[in-house]
């Protein structure tokens, strides 16, 4: 906690706006308040096959380094390299091809060997099954051949396994022409198997960049406005929604992956996904020698783990948040509660800032109760800065030193006075400000 700043230090050099944004932080969570995120994770793809005698974790040929094998075999000791993980593990077994003996003789493996085994998957983005894929027996794949062929596997292999709650279902890409509310609609009573309903989200494709639309806060609400409905027929069935894989950009990213752009979406999103109902999200990390996403790699880190870091940072410990604002505009403001009471305040300007006079907005919180507040700031010099190019964002004045994560440098906290139970902060373009209350 060393370091304290009166907040107007840090806003030397930027030009604050005259109009600014008021909010009223309520008492208690407010009607359109919601829970929490947990867990983390690893996979297998659908191009893999179980080897009980391979002595390798896996085997395959790419290539070139960056090339994603296009078939790979995995034996025992990848299952036991995961069962060493510390937190939750979803592992993702193979449908496509249509082995299921082979498959269920792995979830049996998995199973017995893995007591950090949160749920298993099995097929991966089945929307993308083709006719000529071995488990479309030669017809067209629709949502309703994958619909009964899911209901018909977990039948299968949890009756193998004496197991319910198991099965993380769906693992479509995308909510159409496959989704969670067609998978749902058909369960019936094999719901009992599923562990979780499970979507794969990336905002934006290799090719087609535009860092702006995807660290905007309204941006953001619109396009994941479709996975609302995906996220309610989960909960309708009485599990967690979860978005099993996600990222930026499909392909391991590109371009705007690597940006402090990429950061401030990892933050804006996480909460916007927790608000509508999701349980976790799992962000993709991509192939090896190929992960422009990636939060970190084996010699520097990646400017996407500050936002996450900061997400961390707003959620921890917390049980509920709340949006502030009506998520139509660049800038958000979230309220964050703990047992029923408000203990932080996120507020996120995500003004697309790349060069220039930075712009600033103003918020004022209102309702607050305590003298004094302090925060702390996530910022770069641009939303375009990237760690590995040198130029690394803050959080609270610090950098994660490379190759081990450590974080590191003085802590700058800033102290803002509350008068009247109301506070004002300076939020730059393209930054965001965790107040604790
Ligand atoms: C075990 O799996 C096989 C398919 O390999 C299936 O035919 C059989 O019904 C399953 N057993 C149980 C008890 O569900
Ligand atoms: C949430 O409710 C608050 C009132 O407590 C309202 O001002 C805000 O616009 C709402 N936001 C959303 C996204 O529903
Ligand atoms: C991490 O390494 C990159 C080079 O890959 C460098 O540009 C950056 O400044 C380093 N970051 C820190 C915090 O030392």
């Amino acid at each position: 906690m060393a370091g304290l700043l009166p907040i107007s230090a840090s806003l030397l050099g930027l030009a604050v706006s005259a109009a600014g944004l008021s909010f009223n932080v309520p008492t208690s969570p407010p009607s359109n308040s919601s829970g929490q995120i947990s867990a983390a994770p690893v996979g297998v793809s659908d191009r893999a096959t179980y080897d009980a005698s391979s002595t390798e974790a896996v085997t395959y040929t790419v290539a070139s380094p960056g090339d994603a094998p296009q078939t790979l075999t995995y034996g025992p000791s990848f299952i036991s390299l995961a069962a060493t993980y510390a937190g939750k593990v979803i592992i993702g077994l193979n449908r496509r091809l249509d082995d299921i003996s082979n498959t269920i003789s792995a979830a049996l493996l998995v199973q017995s060997k893995m007591d950090n085994l949160y749920s298993i998957e099995l097929g991966n983005e089945p929307n993308f099954f083709t006719s000529s894929d071995p488990i479309a027996n030669g017809a067209s794949w629709t949502a309703a051949a994958d619909e009964a062929s899911q209901v018909s596997w977990q039948d299968a292999v949890c009756g193998n396994l004496s197991a319910s709650d198991i099965i993380s279902a769906g693992v479509y890409f995308g909510t159409s022409p496959m989704s969670l509310v067609g998978l749902t609609a058909t369960e019936g009573d094999a719901n009992d198997y599923v562990k979780d309903y499970c979507s794969h989200n990336y905002p934006q494709s290799s090719g087609n960049y535009d860092l702006a639309k995807l660290m905007g806060h309204s941006a953001i609400a619109s396009q994941i406005e479709p996975y609302a409905a995906e996220a309610a027929a989960a909960a309708t069935k009485g599990k967690p929604h979860i978005f099993g894989e996600t990222n930026s950009a499909t392909q391991g990213g590109g371009g705007i992956s690597p940006t402090f752009g990429a950061a401030l979406w990892i933050l804006d999103y996480v909460m916007q996904t927790v608000l509508m109902g999701t349980d976790a999200l799992y962000f993709h990390q991509g192939t090896v020698g190929n992960c422009q996403y990636c939060w970190w790699g084996r010699y520097s880190m990646g400017s996407p783990y500050y936002g996450a870091y900061f997400a961390t940072m707003a959620l921890a410990n917390a049980d509920q948040i709340a949006p502030l604002d009506s998520q139509d505009s660049a800038y958000a403001a979230y309220a964050i509660y703990k047992s029923g009471a408000p203990v932080r305040a996120l507020l996120y300007n995500s003004d697309y800032y790349t060069s220039g006079t930075r712009s600033s907005q103003t918020y004022t919180l209102s309702g607050l109760s305590s003298s004094s507040v302090t925060a702390k700031r996530l910022t770069a010099p641009y939303a375009t800065s990237r760690v590995d190019q040198g130029s690394n964002p803050t959080v609270a004045g610090r950098t994660f030193t490379n190759g081990t994560c450590v974080i590191q440098g003085t802590e700058t906290v800033e102290t803002v006075t509350v008068s009247g139970g109301t506070a004002t902060f300076a939020v730059a373009a393209s930054e965001a400000l965790l107040v604790y209350l």
